[in-house]
């Protein structure tokens, strides 16, 4: 009971004192129009695809509530919005995605290339809402992976950058998700937005359920800490497809991404060229007075040379469910994680107040045709992303303009 009493204050948010009026925003309401004319995703019944209840109509409830958790973190001293999620940036570095030379059939397909380079942008982050919290804290940690390639934009896809459609993967530290449900994903959010404590405390267990609890828990409360964002493994945590809508080999996969572990000397490199420079990553106890002591690590280890994770993919199996976000496909058998190529992370110094994430998107939308995301919880968050993202420009746009104006600057 202490513990889950405990969970639900981790869950419950920082400062409340600039609470907005709920409802009708007339922002929050000027997007919202705009995106209902948005496509919501075909399902996928071959793949097991199903539709919850109301999910389209819960979809953009979720999202009108999320906007509110971005004017409930805004930060009034500097005019400042942050992402409702993982708004602590441990770092966004640039880097190089290296497909496997040799990849079976099944899993050659898309940005899947075999021996195709990409560049890329990376973003390591932290989950909490506290844009400026303690990396000591327990805490989930986000990397977010965006390939800078380009695709023609999915017909009914409204995008804040159409333009700039790219591949982007998006990955917590830990394989299942908190929750499945629309409703009980709409119960959590106006729960943790209410200013009651005593409305949180019900309501938060209720949403998340027995195993959501589990997993938030597990999520939050990992046995081993994590001393540098390059040496955790992290997970896409809901399913993707493989292969385009027409394809009969059409596969449902989840993705990974973990340190890559040069081979000891006498056995085949799997990345034998490109994979030689990497260094050995650093993992030195953090420094207790460090708060982002994270941040401290990964600067270090790219400062000593290149860093380099693997990407790894997982084949769904038989009664492995596209829709059940919070039970785990075992790493096992024929769903084993398998490599399809490895990340380079070059000797860099990135800048975090200068960050090239910030003006930008990561979302599992961002996605070639044979890698559309798949199960309830992606659906809900082809909806959410955007509209959350716009509002996030748009608040920060308007927050520079101003500040340029109190400074003097038209
Ligand atoms: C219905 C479920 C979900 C909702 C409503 C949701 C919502 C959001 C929103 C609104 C953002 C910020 C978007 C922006 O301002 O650009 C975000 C970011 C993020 N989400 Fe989710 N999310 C959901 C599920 C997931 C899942 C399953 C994962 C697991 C991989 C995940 C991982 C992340 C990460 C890592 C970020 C930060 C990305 C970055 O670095 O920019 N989310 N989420």
């Amino acid at each position: 009971m202490r513990h889950v009493f405990f969970l639900v204050m981790i869950l419950t948010p920082i400062g409340c004192d600039t609470v907005p009026t709920h409802p009708d925003n007339p922002i929050h309401l000027d997007i919202l129009a705009k995106h209902k004319t948005h496509l919501y995703p075909n399902i996928d019944p071959f793949l097991g695809e199903k539709l919850h209840p109301n999910e389209q109509q819960l979809a953009y409830q979720i999202a009108d509530e999320v906007m509110y958790t971005v004017d409930r973190t805004y930060d009034q001293e500097n005019q400042q919005a942050f992402r409702d999620a993982h708004p602590k940036e441990n770092g966004c570095v640039n880097a190089e995605f290296h497909v496997k030379k040799m990849l079976p059939p099944q899993l050659a397909k898309g940005v899947f290339t075999p021996g195709h380079t990409y560049e890329a942008l990376i973003r390591f982050s932290n989950s909490s809402e506290n844009p400026k919290g303690n990396d000591h804290d327990a805490d989930a940690r986000g990397m977010a992976i965006k390939l800078l390639t380009r695709f023609d934009t999915p017909s009914g896809h409204i995008d804040t950058k159409p333009q700039t459609m790219t591949q982007d993967f998006i990955m917590i530290n830990h394989p299942v998700f908190i929750l499945d449900d629309p409703s009980d994903y709409l119960s959590l959010v106006q729960a943790q937005n209410s200013t009651n404590t005593f409305v949180k405390l019900v309501t938060i267990p209720f949403a998340l359920g027995l195993t959501g609890i589990y997993n938030a828990y597990q999520t939050i409360f990992q046995d081993e800490k994590v001393k540098n964002p390059l040496q955790t493994q992290y997970f896409s945590m809901v399913p993707y497809r493989l292969g385009k809508e027409d394809d009969p080999e059409r596969i449902a996969i989840k993705y990974s991404a973990k340190a890559f572990v040069p081979p000891i000397q006498h056995m085949i490199h799997p990345y034998p060229e490109i994979g030689r420079s990497c260094v050995t990553i650093d993992s030195e106890d953090p420094q207790k007075n460090d708060t982002n002591y994270l941040r401290t690590a990964l600067r270090k280890t790219l400062q000593t040379g290149d860093a380099c994770m693997e990407f790894l993919v997982q084949q769904g199996a038989k009664g492995m469910s596209v829709e059940n976000s919070q039970i785990e496909w075992k790493d096992q058998g024929d769903s084993a994680f398998e490599s399809v190529a490895l990340i380079k992370i070059p000797k860099q110094h990135f800048d975090e107040k200068e960050s090239p994430c910030e003006n930008e998107s990561f979302n599992p939308w961002h996605a070639g045709e044979e890698h559309l995301p798949l199960g309830g919880v992606n659906r809900l968050r082809k909806v959410i992303y955007p509209i959350v993202s716009e509002y996030r420009y748009q608040l920060n746009h308007l927050g520079q303009a101003k500040r340029s104006h109190q400074a003097g600057i038209e």
